[in-house]
């Protein structure tokens, strides 16, 4: 089988390579899924960089995301068959093939569009637990930077599903009308260099609807900028490291305005939350996949072992959408693979 390995950190299009290993074999309680579709994240550059939350064993096979077909079952296995699409929820996605148990899987209809389902499993459950962390109501108001990600993009969709608006930062014009037809209330382009603008931009299009909460995915002055624009006792919830910047609250909202601050990661969310949360959360999420509703654009597919250039590429800013790796099993799959 191919598998994508490092065995350090740094660039990460020059520390991956793409290497030959022995086919797995389904052993008892265990299937072999051929994998299909996998999605490149800003994750998994943070992983094979060396800055994110865990540290990997080498040699490491990166990939957060992914989907495929279960090839063989092994003895004692029930619920899985042969050709059944599933998404590996342990991670380390990037290889042709994998060994799992069926409870490490999720099961997913036959008719699901194998692109979307390879982007199923992060972000659109981020955007979904995310939105459990304060009581909302419809008619609610979140607020969001970086609102053209995959995870704003969901945001905004689960949000609308419950009648909770949003307000939509992003720091180009180019995604405004995208995020407008996918349901955003308010759509506001702003490059960051003067957080009190962003205030009293969202201050005048709200009046008194105060923004209960919001989520910042860039973390240095951006953070400061929602800690500004939500509602006294608002929380701003950090969830991403796209500065590469500490993130910067003025104590003034800290301490005048009750405004809280918090992280969230979604492996800590699901260590924490009981398994029917989590059962509930990916039904609805498949519901909304085989209904169209999960809508992440793709900007180019790439095959495994061109998985430099595909990391380059998905390093690069103002992308239209995500770099997903494909093998032969893609083959039949929603869209042709552009890049081979
Ligand atoms: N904490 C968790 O559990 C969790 C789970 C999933 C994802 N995440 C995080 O969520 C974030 C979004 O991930 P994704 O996969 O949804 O992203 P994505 O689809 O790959 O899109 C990247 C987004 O980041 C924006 N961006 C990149 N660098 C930026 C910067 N320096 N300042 C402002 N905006 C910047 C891009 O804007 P342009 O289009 O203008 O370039 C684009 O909107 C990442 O930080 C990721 O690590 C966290």
């Amino acid at each position: 089988m191919r598998v994508v390995e490092i065995d350090r950190f740094g660039n990460p299009a020059e520390v991956v390579r793409c290497v030959d290993r022995p086919d797995p074999v389904a052993g008892d309680g265990k299937v072999v899924v051929r994998m299909a579709v996998m999605s490149i994240n800003p994750a998994d550059l943070l992983m094979i960089e060396g800055r994110y939350g865990e540290q990997p064993t080498f040699p490491f096979v990166p990939g957060t995301e992914g989907v495929g077909r279960v090839e063989s079952v092994g003895p004692n296995v029930t619920g899985l068959a042969v050709g059944d699409p599933v998404v590996p929820l342990a991670g380390s996605c990037w290889r042709d093939r994998l060994v799992a148990r069926p409870e490490a899987l999720i099961r997913l209809p036959s008719d699901v569009p194998l692109d979307q389902a390879a982007m199923l499993k992060a972000n659109p459950a981020t955007a979904e637990a995310m939105l459990t962390l304060v009581p909302l109501e419809p008619g609610d108001w979140v607020m969001q930077n970086a609102a053209n990600s995959a995870v704003g993009r969901n945001v905004i969709v689960a949000a609308r599903a419950q009648g909770i608006r949003t307000v939509n930062v992003v720091r180009r014009p180019g995604p405004v009308s995208d995020l407008e037809g996918l349901g955003a209330d308010i759509v506001i382009v702003d490059d960051g260099s003067d957080p009190a603008r962003l205030a009293s931009a969202v201050g005048e299009v709200l009046g008194d609807a105060g923004v209960k909460l919001a989520f910042d995915a860039i973390g240095g002055t951006a953070t400061n900028a929602l800690a500004g624009a939500v509602a006294p006792s608002g929380l701003v919830v950090n969830y991403g490291l796209l500065s590469g910047e500490p993130c910067q609250v003025d104590p003034y909202h800290l301490v005048f305005r009750d405004v809280h601050v918090r992280g969230f990661w979604l492996r800590t969310w699901f260590a924490e939350a009981d398994r029917s949360a989590i059962a509930a959360l990916y039904a609805r999420l498949i519901e909304r996949l085989q209904s169209g509703g999960l809508t992440t654009p793709v900007e180019a597919r790439y095959r495994l072992d061109d998985i430099a250039a595909a990391l380059d590429h998905a390093a690069r800013p103002h992308r239209s959408g995500k770099i997903l790796l494909v093998t032969d099993a893609a083959a039949g799959a929603d869209q042709p693979a552009d890049q081979f």
